[in-house]
């Protein structure tokens, strides 16, 4: 008698998210997509070269998701308790750097069609994870997060449920951050500008006439952003309790 086994299909690994429950804002944004491409392509030279004149005060990420992970403060809201509390304090307010970035304040102020409340840089480093998660202010549920990629490889992708998705240089691009996501960069650093941008007519008409896409799937890739985010902690990131209370209170 010969043993019989079943077929057995393989399963996509399921996301994890290590994060507190969220509790959605009652004027949130329905944010109908996953990924959109809005059609706007910028030419990013003159950008990277008004960015490479300058000394960029970047910051360590704040998010325990955003672990090695950096960002320049564009404009947000004012000084908070901590560097990088800006970005959750409000909105409006030109950092000092932004005055010697004209070219990048441009888009910033209406040359994509829309004008920017809240903007910085994110960077990632080579061989960087950003872990799923959602992003859970009152503040982002009620924000539309668009992406300029300004330097980026195919190995640079955004996940959002599940799926993952490459957009190249100068390609605008807007993505659910209300829904499961992250990034994995398997290239270079990777530079994108980021902007959080409120409902209105420009916006609105910008994103119903873009071009929704679905990605691809990746389940090793999606097992890696599906890291418990903590769990390669350095003895020094343990042995900073502002920076411990801060993460495990996200
Ligand atoms: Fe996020």
């Amino acid at each position: 008698m010969t043993a019989s086994t079943t077929p057995t299909t393989p399963t996509a690994p399921t996301a994890r998210m290590y994060q507190r429950r969220h509790a959605r804002s009652p004027q949130a944004l329905a944010k109908p997509y996953t990924f959109l491409d809005t059609g706007v392509r910028v030419d990013v030279e003159p950008l990277l070269a008004e960015l490479a004149d300058v000394e960029l005060p970047y910051l360590e990420s704040l998010w325990k998701w955003h672990r090695g992970t950096r960002f320049t403060i564009l404009r947000a809201g004012p000084q908070g308790a901590l560097p990088g509390d800006e970005l959750i304090t409000g909105h409006g307010v030109d950092a000092p750097i932004l005055e010697r970035l004209p070219r990048l304040r441009a888009l910033l102020d209406g040359a994509l069609g829309f004008t920017a409340p809240l903007a910085w840089l994110g960077l990632s480093p080579p061989n960087s994870a950003i872990r799923m998660h959602v992003d859970n202010t009152a503040h982002w549920d009620e924000h539309h997060r668009l992406h300029l990629p300004l330097i980026t490889s195919p190995g640079a992708r955004l996940s959002v449920m599940g799926r993952f998705q490459h957009f190249p240089a100068g390609t605008l691009f807007a993505f659910n951050n209300s829904r499961p996501h992250g990034a994995i960069n398997e290239g270079p650093a990777r530079l994108h500008l980021v902007f959080d941008v409120p409902a209105g007519p420009e916006i609105d008409g910008l994103l119903a006439a873009s071009t929704p896409l679905r990605g691809e799937l990746d389940a090793p890739a999606l097992a890696r952003l599906s890291e418990d985010p903590l769990s390669d902690l350095t003895p020094e990131e343990r042995a900073d309790p502002v920076r411990m209370i801060r993460y495990l209170n996200q």
